[in-house]
């Protein structure tokens, strides 16, 4: 989505209130200019973030070194792990509920990184107090709930967005570029895994509306529908291996979301994939991205194979083999900056230059909609079509 120098005026005057409204609206009519000139024009935007449990490490620490964001509020109705963060991370003001954290300082964006079951009526409710957001995955918990919140987001001249970021990964590019070159000729098909023994630290990964799906094969599932396109639709099976876990400071809990899933897409013109994950993958190099040295996804056409080395959140290159050149070959091993937690702030950096990236929330909810789609599919064993789609392919 492009914005004209209009609607950005208009955006910003709603994005961050009068006074800095002038200031950003400035900021845009700098972007000719010097590096210094724009240096010299304060654009950040002011940020709370809401859920201070393992992931907003990742996030604060990103965004305190973000140059377009500024750390206003922490929010956790855990009240000390509000109060441990903001300290950590310098943020002067910490609140245990979402009502108090809208009623106190004023700020722009609202990062999202509570449970997954607790993101959709959190959005919501920053949509309704007029906040952009940025939430980490899933962005609802169905298509229709977070296509009515999305409807209200554009109603109200704001901006949603939700993880994963993986389609802005330099590799995710080059994969796109090549098979936008047609050098695998008429493809076929495709795989992708990710999974782990699950984490120990709270359970609402294994409760209703968690499980494998929207915790870990949403990567998947958004790389294979942004580089194969929008899946039409899914068949699925899944299961619970594990029955009962161990949840630090709870002790056991019954597992009741599935933490064994293999879903597979029909993306039309022939095109089938297939998206494997689960919390019960023993791996010899647990959760670190940076070790997994094999192939996590793999795509074939009738004139070549290419697949992803390491994770699609965390990517370390792409093996490509073809008809004319049949020995697999390393291309795309720099990273170029990108990591997976720089969501938000690249979010802020949208809000206050106007720069536009490949991730969208349409896209996020076509992904909600296939994991929506393989329960569904599981439950009654049919074939679910899906109904959204999002624009594709994505530039690269
Ligand atoms: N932990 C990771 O490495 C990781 C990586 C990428 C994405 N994620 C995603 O981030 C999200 C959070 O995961 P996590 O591992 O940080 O979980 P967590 O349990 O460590 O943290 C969640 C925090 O949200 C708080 N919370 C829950 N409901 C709330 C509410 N209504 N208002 C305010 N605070 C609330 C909890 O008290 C807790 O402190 C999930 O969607 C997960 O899929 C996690």
């Amino acid at each position: 989505m492009t914005f004209d120098p209009i609607d950005r005026r208009k955006f910003l005057g709603r994005t961050i209130g009068a006074g800095a409204a002038a200031t950003l609206v400035d900021a845009f009519a700098f972007r000719t200019s010097s590096a210094a000139e724009q240096n010299a024009v304060d654009k950040r935007i002011r940020v709370a973030l809401i859920g201070c449990g393992s992931v907003s490490n990742a996030y604060l620490s990103h965004l305190a070194g973000c140059p377009y964001a500024e750390l206003v509020s922490v929010c956790d109705i855990i009240p000390e792990r509000a109060q441990r963060q903001a300290k950590k991370f310098n943020v002067p003001n910490h609140f245990p509920h979402i009502n108090k954290l809208l009623d106190g300082p004023e700020f722009d964006l609202l990062v999202n990184t509570t449970d997954m079951q607790e993101h959709e009526h959190l959005n919501r409710e920053a949509i309704a107090a007029d906040k952009h957001v940025w939430s980490e995955k899933p962005i609802a918990n169905s298509l229709a709930n977070g296509q009515e919140i999305l409807a209200e987001s554009k109603r109200r001249g704001l901006r949603l967005w939700g993880a994963p970021i993986v389609v802005a990964s330099p590799q995710f590019a080059f994969m796109a570029r090549t098979l936008k070159s047609g050098v695998l000729g008429s493809l076929a098909a495709a795989h992708a895994d990710y999974g782990h023994t699950g984490p120990n630290w709270s359970s609402f990964f294994y409760e209703k509306g968690g499980g494998s799906m929207p915790d870990l094969g949403v990567y998947n599932l958004t790389t294979l529908t942004g580089l194969l396109g929008p899946a039409k639709a899914v068949v699925a099976m899944l299961s619970t291996v594990t029955p009962l876990r161990q949840i630090t400071g709870k002790g056991e809990i019954k597992v009741t979301a599935e933490d064994n899933a293999m879903v597979l897409l029909d993306h039309g013109n022939g095109v089938l994939s297939h998206v494997q994950s689960g919390f019960n993958y023993f791996n010899p190099h647990g959760h670190d991205g940076d070790k997994e040295s094999r192939h996590t996804i793999s795509i074939y056409g009738s004139q070549g194979s290419m697949g992803l080395v390491g994770y699609d959140w965390e990517p370390l290159g792409v093996d490509l083999a073809t008809h004319g050149e049949p020995n697999y070959k390393r291309h795309s091993t720099n990273a170029a900056g990108y990591v997976w937690q720089q969501g938000a702030s690249l979010a802020c950096e949208c809000l206050a230059t106007g720069k536009e990236h490949l991730f969208t929330p349409e896209h996020a909810l076509h992904v909600v909609e296939i994991i929506c789609a393989a329960r569904e599919s599981q439950s009654t064993g049919r074939r679910i079509d899906l109904t959204s789609t999002f624009a594709w392919p994505l530039a690269s």
